[in-house]
């Protein structure tokens, strides 16, 4: 394969989180883990590579003088060079905007890449080698794939360590997730150590102990495997429509929703005070939080596994 100006080492802690189905809670687990990875200390980068600039609506800068629309980002990825991200949009939380400005890299890209050999190599490579540049600033960096943007998601692909696929449970989902697995088929030359960290089930109720066990054995037919209950995630997301509404018309993710309606005078108190009664946000916050929490919670000891188990590898190949 031809040489790139970068090393595959810098970027052992990217994750990507893909499905070629749209509304399946990829950017929900991107800000909202990354905005819980950030407040428990971690130094986090969020990749948004839509053009929809969704990250940009949960975090709350969407539509403000920081959001470039995917300007920065789009540039890197043409050029190479080192991309600014926005810094602190929480604390420890630094993200690169997305944003129509990507629907000329991805045109750009896709140019580049139908050209064929070293050219198309390097326009695979074009995230991996941008984020090269500041990967060490960062524990770790989650990207945001677009549902429908093949090119943006292979240079996601290319560039990631591990691979995370959000997905529902009804059939236009597994359809979702052949073409997802054959997506990551296709730049395993380019990126032979990419790694499923695991498979999240989003907006699930209750029964959601039954729904898994059903789509386990669904996985393990669609994909001729064995394993899908190790891939599986145990936890899930909690479905509330008024969660995600409220969180998206606010710019706030769910467990800051969750503290604002937890910290707020009960409405008795504030009737007997005389004063308006203003609502917080759902109750059912709680529970969204409760399971984003879960999942990011799984999320960090299947990448804490593997990243050991990657040195333990080093340490005895070193030897
Ligand atoms: N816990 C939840 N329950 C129900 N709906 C939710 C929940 N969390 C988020 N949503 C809503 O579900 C929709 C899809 O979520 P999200 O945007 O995270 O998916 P996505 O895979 O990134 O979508 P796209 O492919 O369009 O980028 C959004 O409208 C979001 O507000
Ligand atoms: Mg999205």
């Amino acid at each position: 394969m031809a040489e790139f100006d970068f090393d595959r080492s810098d970027l052992q802690q990217v994750v990507a989180l893909i499905n070629g189905k749209g509304g399946v809670g990829k950017t929900t687990i991107t800000t909202n883990s990354g905005g819980l990875l950030a407040a428990d200390g971690w130094r986090v980068l969020a990749v948004d590579l839509d053009p929809q600039g969704n990250v940009g609506l949960d975090l709350g800068y969407a539509d403000t003088e920081q959001d470039d629309d995917g300007k920065e980002l789009s540039k890197a990825l043409v050029y190479g060079d080192a991309p600014r991200p926005l810094k602190n949009v929480r604390p420890g939380l630094d993200v690169l905007p997305g944003g129509h400005h990507l629907e000329g890299a991805a045109a750009t890209l896709a140019s580049k890449i139908g050209k064929g050999g070293r050219a198309a190599a390097e326009g695979k490579m074009a995230l991996a080698i941008a984020l090269s540049h500041i990967s060490a600033d960062y524990d770790i960096i989650l990207i945001d794939c677009p549902p429908n943007i093949d090119v943006l998601q292979t240079v996601a692909v290319a560039a990631a360590r591990y691979v995370l696929i959000p997905t529902k449970t009804d059939a236009a989902s597994k359809k979702g997730l052949i073409l997802t697995a054959n997506r990551l088929d296709q730049v395993l030359d380019l990126n032979p150590e990419l790694d499923l960290l695991g498979i999240v089930l989003f907006g699930t109720s209750q029964s959601a102990k039954r729904v898994r066990k059903e789509y386990v054995d669904e996985v393990n037919e669609v994909l001729g495997v064995t394993n899908a209950d190790g891939i599986v995630f145990q936890s899930f997301i909690s479905h509330s429509e008024a969660t995600a509404k409220q969180t998206r018309n606010k710019g706030l993710l769910a467990h800051e929703v969750d503290d604002a309606v937890r910290t707020a005078p009960k409405w008795y108190e504030s009737l007997k005070r005389g004063e308006k009664i203003a609502s917080p946000g759902p109750v059912s916050a709680q529970s969204v939080a409760d399971s984003l929490q879960a999942v990011t919670q799984e999320l960090v000891a299947r990448f804490t596994e593997r990243a050991q188990a990657a040195e333990g590898e080093q340490e005895t190949a070193d030897v």
